[in-house]
């Protein structure tokens, strides 16, 4: 089958304005969308930017909108689009575009690291290693599946919107989450006092896009609502 794409192309060393370039490939039903992308890079057009690395729903790096929506172009397959449909492909939003599909992830980074996302611990190393028993893993295990694509952050309303664009965004929260329910962890106060804020947890304002296209289907909005119980619970006291 001839799969079609209409997609962004933006140099800024050449170009005044962003443009869309069509495209037509040669495809089979379990192609994914990356294996397209690749093809006409490799037999069309070499000067055709974008990510990848694993191909497998494991790197993040390959995060694009797909008709309009941000997803994993490795994770997405040709049988999932109709063949006379032109399938546009665009970079994620929220981001400066380098090129093409390939977007600047320093700001996206920059607040991931903010929120100090690695074990804080006061108390002595014990002999071995710090325990944890399986119910205390699954407090969290949703959240460790994030492979950092931006897909969420790319996609929430809040962080689209320029007047509210300093809030950390999903993705960051999400690994906080994943901190804050961690047994082991006893950096909370630490990280509350991060997140207590209006561009912290409370920036969100519960739009649900963020869980809507993670491809990790990981609950993102739930895990920031648990975080603002929690920021919650120890301004009572109660932690
Ligand atoms: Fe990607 Fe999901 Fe992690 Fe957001 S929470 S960065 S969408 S894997
Ligand atoms: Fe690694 Fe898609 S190429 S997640």
């Amino acid at each position: 089958m001839i799969m079609k794409f209409k997609i962004f192309r933006y140099d800024p060393d050449k170009d005044v304005e962003p443009y869309y370039q069509s495209y037509e490939v040669e495809a089979s039903p379990k192609d994914r969308i990356l294996d397209c992308l690749n093809r006409i890079r490799a037999e069309n057009d070499p000067t055709l930017s974008f990510r990848m690395s694993c191909g497998h729903g494991v790197c993040g790096s390959d995060g694009m909108r797909i008709n309009g929506t941000s997803a994993l172009a490795c994770q997405k397959l040709v049988k999932d689009f109709k063949e006379d449909e032109e399938v546009l492909i665009e970079p994620l939003q929220v981001f400066r575009v380098i090129k093409d599909l390939v977007v600047d992830m320093d700001p996206f980074f920059e607040r991931y690291y903010s929120v100090k996302p690695y074990l804080i611990t006061t108390t002595p190393a014990p002999d071995k290693e710090r325990l944890q028993s399986i119910e205390e893993h699954k407090m969290f295990e949703g959240a460790i599946r994030c492979i950092l694509c931006a897909c969420c952050t790319a996609s929430c309303p809040v962080n689209l919107d320029k007047a509210t664009e300093a809030y950390i965004g999903p993705a960051a929260l999400v690994r906080s989450f994943r901190y804050l329910f961690d047994s082991r962890d006893e950096g909370s106060k630490e990280r509350i006092a991060l997140l207590d804020n209006k561009d912290g947890a409370w920036g969100c304002q519960t739009k649900w896009m963020c869980t809507k296209v993670c491809p990790k289907e990981i609950p993102v909005t739930k895990e920031i609502f648990e975080v603002k119980k929690r920021i919650l619970k120890s301004k009572k006291g109660r932690m």
